[in-house]
This record gives structure tokens, sequence and C-alpha cells, in this order.
């Protein structure tokens, strides 16, 4: 009989007498989205073809004539010159069809001892670990963007907020770092997940594992993996480490959320706490006076997406029956969509963290608007021996005085305040300025200056300015 040099039209074109039809075709593939995973997906190919080659399932020559096809398939993917066809189901198929006519017959040597299944799971792994690193390596340059802004508004005065409602005198870089704080909790997140992440389910074959005699460790020690799966079944069919990774993705998109809606309200008229660089902002076609910030909208509106394709994921798995289901192929759009909006918001928003100006004193003087500087009133009573809640009762009596007559606590003379209580004197005063009341919260974790260059030490920050 003659031999075939061309790949059979299907994988499984022996156990059907009919073509499959077009509109399924083009239904079950994944090659449009898929093929994102070319690298993995080669870089696999190569490292189980070393392997069958060392265990001699097949000969050396095979294994030269397939990985020297493979680099070539690689290089066609990496130049855009790859021409897939609407047969080719998804990158597997694709790579392989293409091996055919690149490599001849022996091209039907790879899958030997492998499974579409074992080897989209290993695709899957080395594509999350890689963008692990990536989305780390990310974070931490907003972290140092952050770190960086602080260091420049070290003693900047601010308002903090409860209820969105003054609260008490903060600087920003505390307000700053409270977000380099949570992106360094996104960071070990990741890093607790990677050796979960870092295990070959290569070998599982289909489901059941194979008969021949594959050296798995082998190939984990190819492909810088850390063990091998244990079962085979579940190594085919759980995607639980795209869960955590997508977990960890939209947490991290809606911390970037709460901080780009920060940015929003800052940058409105009525705040007017920062102003937004203009190459980081866009305008209006009707209203000629706006500068809009799109870009933290974007971010902020971004953070939906994660959250559902968490949730897409976490549907698609529930109640799939052991083993492997096509239902898993499901799993890829979300990820890389996850994936894409992560790193894109957290490359913009660096950039934009690096470019923004402060309205100093516009923070200044609101960061003793509404009277944020009760609570250091009643600290004082307190400190002269008047039970915090009495201290509390007096301030706040001084505060609806204050209200109805329209006068600001510091504005109030010595005598005003005594009639409330006799126990102030002159040694209040300095308790009514902003800078002092962030400087007395030196426990560990307040907002102090030297609270704050603490916390850039604990991120590994740069305390050193270098303007
Ligand atoms: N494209 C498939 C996926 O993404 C690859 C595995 C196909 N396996 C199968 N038995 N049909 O899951």
């Amino acid at each position: 009989m003659k031999r075939r040099h061309i790949p059979p039209a299907k994988a499984w074109s022996g156990r059907f007498a009919k073509p499959t039809d077009e509109a399924v075709e083009r239904f079950c593939s994944s090659l449009s989205f898929d093929q994102r995973l070319y690298e993995e997906d080669i870089e696999a190919s190569i490292a189980h073809c070393r392997m069958l080659a060392k265990q001699k399932i097949i000969s050396q020559r095979e294994a030269r004539q397939i990985i020297r096809g493979l680099n070539a398939i690689r290089e066609e993917f990496r130049h855009a010159t790859f021409v897939p066809l609407p047969t080719d189901e998804d990158i597997h198929m694709a790579v392989e069809r293409r091996l055919y006519e690149l490599a001849g017959p022996v091209a039907g040597k790879l899958h030997t001892a492998r499974s579409r299944n074992d080897q989209i799971a290993t695709d899957l792994r080395l594509f999350v670990r890689r963008h692990i690193a990536e989305v780390d390596r990310r974070l931490r340059t907003l972290q140092e963007a952050l770190g960086a802004a602080a260091l420049r508004e070290l003693h900047t005065v601010a308002p903090g907020f409860t209820h969105l409602q003054p609260a008490q005198p903060i600087l920003l870089s505390h307000h700053l770092l409270a977000y380099a704080a949570m992106l360094e909790r996104d960071r070990s997140r990741l890093a607790d997940q990677l050796p979960r992440v870092n295990v070959l389910p290569l070998g599982s074959g289909a489901l059941a594992g194979t008969t021949f005699n594959i050296d798995r460790n082998y190939v984990a020690k190819l492909l810088k993996f850390s063990a091998i799966s244990m079962n085979s079944l579940d190594a085919v069919s759980d995607r639980d480490f795209i869960v955590e990774f997508l977990a960890a993705l939209a947490l991290i998109g809606v911390h970037l959320s709460r901080f780009c809606e920060d940015l929003i309200l800052w940058s409105s008229a009525q705040f007017s706490f920062v102003d937004l660089p203009e190459e980081f902002a866009t305008g209006s076609s009707m209203m000629p006076q706006k500068k809009n910030p799109d870009v933290a909208e974007l971010i902020r509106g971004k953070s939906g997406r994660l959250v559902a394709n968490l949730v897409s994921l976490l549907v698609t798995l529930k109640g799939l029956p052991m083993s492997y289901n096509r239902d898993l192929q499901e799993d890829k759009e979300p990820l890389f969509d996850s994936v894409d909006a992560v790193e894109s918001s957290l490359d913009v928003l660096a950039r934009m963290v690096s470019k923004l100006r402060f309205n100093r004193e516009r923070m200044r003087e609101a960061a003793t608007a509404g009277f944020t500087l009760a609570t250091e009133l009643a600290d004082y009573l307190a400190s002269k021996g008047i039970p915090f809640r009495e201290a509390h009762e007096i301030v706040g009596r001084i505060v609806r005085y204050c209200v109805e007559r329209k006068r600001r606590l510091e504005e109030l003379s010595l005598a005003e305040l005594r009639s409330f209580c006799s126990k102030f004197d002159e040694s209040v005063r300095p308790w009514l300025d902003p800078l002092a009341a962030v400087a007395r919260r030196q426990a560990p974790g307040g907002t102090s200056p030297e609270n704050v260059k603490a916390q850039l030490r604990a991120l590994k920050l740069s305390t050193r300015s270098v303007s």
C-alpha cells in the first residue's frame, strides 16, 4: 500500500465515514483564539519529542526531523505567516497538520503517548506560569510609581475620608501607599499559587495514562515544571489553577478600580486635588472645556469583566463529570481576556501615576474642612485626664457651636474653648495644626511621616527623592 504523505483529513478520520458538517467545523474550532498558545504548544511538543527519543520510542533521527519542523512552524507563527485552514480545529491540530506538510509522515509519530487533553492542560499551565511572572512585574512597576509619588508627596497633608465624608487629616503619601500595600498582597497571592500551577500534566494521555515507557520527570525538567501530576483524570480535567489565577486577576482589577475611582473623584472640578496629565485624558466632541478621566474610567470598567471571567469559568467547571469534557475549551477566552485587561491596565496606570500632579494647596485646605481636627481636640482633653467618651461629648458640642455660627475650630478663642471645658489652655494650639495631627500618629501603621517611610522600606521602595 502506498504511504500517505499528507496528514489524514482528520485526526479521527478512520472511525468516520462522513465528513464533518461545515457549520460544526466552524462551531467547534478554537483556533481563532487558541493560536495564541503556539509558543507553549510548540515548546511542550519539542520537550515531548525529545523524551520520546531518549526513551527510544522514536529514533533520534525522527526526533530531529520533527523538531526541525516544529521550529519552522514556530517561526511562521512569529512572523505571522502561518496560514490556518478551516479544518484546523485547534492549535494542536494546526501545528500537526503543518508538521505533516513540512516533515512528511514522521509527523504522525509526535502524537505517540500523548493526547490533546494532556497537551492543552500543559499549554495552559505554561501560559499561566508565564503570565503570573508578567503580571507580577507590572504590579511591581506600579508599586514603584506609587512609591515615587509618595516620596514626592511625603509631607503633603490631605483629607482622609470615611463614608466619603471628611474624617481626619492624613498624608497624601500614606493614601498612595495604601494602594501599594494592596498590590503587595496581590503579588503574594500570585506567588502562592505558582507551585500549584507549576505541575506537569503531560503523560496523562487522554485520561488514563499511557502504555508507553515515557519519562515524565524528564519532560518536567525540560519544561521547568517542579512536579508531575499524580492523577491523570484530575490532570486532564481540572482547571482550578486558572480559577485561582482569574480570582487573583479579578482582585487586582478591584484594587485598580478603587484607585481609579479616587483619581476620578480627585480630578473633578469639585475636588480639584489632582491635575490629570493631558496625555492621559480625553476631550469631548461637543463640550470644549472638558478634560475627562477616560483611562481611569476604563480601568474601573474592566473590573466588571474580570469578575465575570472568574464566574464564567467557575460555572463552566461546576458539574462536569470526570474527566475531560469539551466544555473545557471555554476556559481560554476568559483567561486571555483577563490577562489582557490586567496587563494593559497596570501598564497604563503606572505611566499615568508617574505623571500625576497633585494640587497641594487645595488638599491642605480640604484637609481641615469639615472639622477634621475634632478628634485632635478630643484626644487633647483625654490627654488632660478627661475620659475619652466625655471629651468626645464636649467636642461634639463645640462642633455644633461652630456649625451654627459658621466658624472653624481653629478660629475659636481660648475663652470660647474654655467655656466648654476648663481643661483647655494655650497648649491646645499645636493640636489644631494638621501637620502636627498627622505627625502624632506614630503608632505603627498610622499616617506619620516616619510610618510612611517605614512602609516604603517594608515594600523595598526607594526612600530617597531623585529631584
Ligand atoms: N481544543 C481543545 C480544548 O481546548 C483541545 C482538547 C481537545 N480534546 C478533545 N478530546 N476534543 O480543550
